[in-house]
C-alpha cells in the first residue's frame, strides 16, 4: 500500500463545504479530484433516463456498473458528461439528490461504485469526496477529515447558493430536507455516514472557505504529504 498516490479524505453531510473545500485543495496541490456523490448522483439520473425504477436495486446495480461517464476538469466550472451529454446542472438539483440518496441506500450500487472510485487514486494524490472515503472506500488513506457545520448553517449557504444561480427557496423547507437527508445518510445500515476512527473532525460553521483550505494545508504539510510553498 506504501507506494499507492497519497489519499486525503474529506467525508461529511451535503452542505458542510466539502465539494468546494476538496476542489481548492486538490488544484493547490495539483492533485486528482474524486467527487464521489456525482457517481450516486450519475446513477440516479442515468436510472431515470433508462425507466429503471427507484426501488429496484439490480437494475440500479447494473446502472451503476455500466455508467458511462467523463468528468472533465481544468476550468472553473469542471464538467460532467453522462453519455456524453453536460449534465453538470441537472445532476445539482434537490430531485436528482434526493433520489441520489435513495439510491446510494443499497448495497449492490455502492459495490459496483466501488473500484471505480478507487481507479481516481493516482500520483500525484487525490482529493476525495463523499461519506464514505474514509471509512470503507480508502480505509488506508494518510489522512482523514470530517467536515461539518450546523444544519442551519448549510441550509443558510444551500440558500444563498441558490438565489445566486436566481431559484426562489424558504430557508424552512430547506432545512428540512436537510434533516431528512442527514438522517438517511447517517441511518442506513450500509456505509453510514459516520467520522473514520482516524479521522479529524473539522467544523465549519464559524470558518470562511479559504480559513479551511489553510487548516487541511497545514494538515497534510504537518504528515509529510506534501511540502508548503
Ligand atoms: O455529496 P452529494 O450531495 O453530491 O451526495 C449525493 C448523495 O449521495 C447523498 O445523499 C449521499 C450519497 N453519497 C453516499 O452515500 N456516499 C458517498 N461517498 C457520496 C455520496
Amino acid at each position: 500500500m506504501s507506494q499507492q498516490a497519497p489519499v486525503l479524505t474529506v467525508d461529511g453531510p451535503g452542505g458542510a463545504g466539502k465539494g468546494t473545500i476538496s476542489r481548492l485543495v486538490a488544484e493547490r496541490q495539483g492533485w486528482h479530484l474524486l467527487d464521489s456523490g456525482a457517481l450516486y448522483r450519475l446513477t440516479a439520473l442515468a436510472a431515470s433516463q433508462h425507466a429503471v425504477a427507484l426501488d429496484d436495486e439490480a437494475g440500479l446495480a447494473r446502472v451503476a456498473a455500466q455508467l458511462d461517464v467523463t468528468f472533465k476538469t481544468g476550468s472553473d466550472a469542471p464538467q460532467v458528461l453522462l453519455e456524453g451529454e453536460d449534465v453538470s446542472g441537472v445532476i445539482r438539483t434537490e430531485q436528482v439528490g434526493d433520489a441520489a440518496s435513495r439510491v446510494a441506500t443499497m448495497p449492490r450500487v455502492r459495490e459496483a461504485l466501488l473500484q471505480r472510485q478507487r481507479d481516481f487514486r493516482q500520483a500525484p494524490g487525490l482529493v476525495a469526496d463523499g461519506r464514505d472515503m474514509g471509512t470503507v472506500v480508502f480505509q488506508d488513506a494518510p489522512l482523514k477529515i470530517f467536515l461539518t457545520a450546523t444544519a442551519e448553517e448549510r441550509a443558510r449557504r444551500r440558500l444563498l447558493q441558490l438565489r445566486e444561480a436566481g431559484v426562489d427557496a424558504s430557508l424552512s423547507s430547506l432545512l428540512k430536507e436537510i434533516q431528512a437527508r442527514d438522517a438517511r445518510d447517517m441511518q442506513r445500515s450500509v456505509a453510514p455516514l459516520v467520522p473514520a476512527e482516524d479521522a479529524v473532525e473539522l467544523d465549519t460553521t464559524h470558518l470562511k472557505i479559504p480559513e479551511v483550505v489553510d487548516r487541511l494545508t497545514e494538515l497534510l504539510a504537518n504528515r509529510g504529504l506534501v511540502t508548503v510553498t
